[in-house]
């Protein structure tokens, strides 16, 4: 199966695809997580895309599908993917079409996480992971059952991520009103959208993602 999870910043993706992973024995590949790695490796992609995503702007087209390549070709993904964070243009849609087709796959459900622009920011502004395991925590959305350890892997180091203030998370916002929303109508047309309410607690968005994604696969 090949799911994507098509939302703004702060949407709810990465949290989701998580415990879709979990529940389906799938895999999440995420181009922002990729991307975040190759920029603390400090790999040529790496130091291209550092700017830009201070920045809040996309990424160019052939770093991301040069690492999304790289990622596809392991045998773990094999087991069905879940896509989060890609694809983010037109033309990272056309290159994922045409992947899957070479492999005579194609996209089971495109998932469209609604939210408003408000909750976005306030998602973003809040959010913090645990620097041990990478699990995702929300100052007041998704808080540790115990201050400063983290219920997963009982870690007390957290990280915030350098493109989580305001001003970086209205220019992501932008580009993705100008350049990923278009991509709804791509996947309606391919008869795969599914367009969900994303605004109401993890665990409800959870489950109404958890019947889209048994009837899909
Ligand atoms: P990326 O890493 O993909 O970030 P993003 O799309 O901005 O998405 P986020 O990770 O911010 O949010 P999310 O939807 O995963 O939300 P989360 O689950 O964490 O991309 C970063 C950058 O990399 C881009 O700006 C770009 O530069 C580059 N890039 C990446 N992919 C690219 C591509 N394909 N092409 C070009 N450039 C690319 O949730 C957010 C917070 O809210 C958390 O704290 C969570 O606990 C909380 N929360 C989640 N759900 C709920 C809920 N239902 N109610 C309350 N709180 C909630
Ligand atoms: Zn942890």
């Amino acid at each position: 199966a090949v799911l994507i999870l098509l939302g703004p910043p702060g949407a709810g993706k990465g949290t989701q695809a998580r415990m879709l992973e979990k529940a389906f024995g799938l895999i999440q590949l995420s181009t922002g997580d990729l991307l975040r790695a190759a920029v603390s490796e400090g790999t040529s992609a790496g130091l291209a895309a550092k700017s830009v995503m201070e920045a809040g702007g996309l990424v160019s087209d052939g770093i991301v599908l040069a690492i999304l390549k790289d990622r596809m070709a392991k045998p773990d993904v094999k087991a069905g993917i879940i896509l989060d964070g890609f694809p983010r243009t037109d033309a990272q849609a056309a290159a994922l079409d045409a992947l899957l087709n070479e492999e005579g796959q194609k996209v089971s459900a495109a998932i469209s996480l609604d939210v408003d622009d408000e909750a976005m920011i306030d998602r973003i502004a809040g959010r913090f992971t645990c620097a041990g395991c990478g699990e995702g925590y929300h100052d007041t959305h998704k808080q540790t059952a115990k201050a400063g350890v983290c219920d997963k892997c009982g870690g007390t180091d957290f990280k915030r991520r350098a493109d989580d203030n305001a001003e970086t998370a209205r220019e992501r916002l932008k580009a993705y009103h100008a350049q990923t929303a278009p991509l709804i109508a791509h996947y309606s047309k391919l008869g795969v959208l599914e367009a969900t309410d994303a605004m109401g607690p993890i665990a409800s968005v959870a489950s109404a993602l958890r019947t889209i994604v048994a009837r899909a696969t």
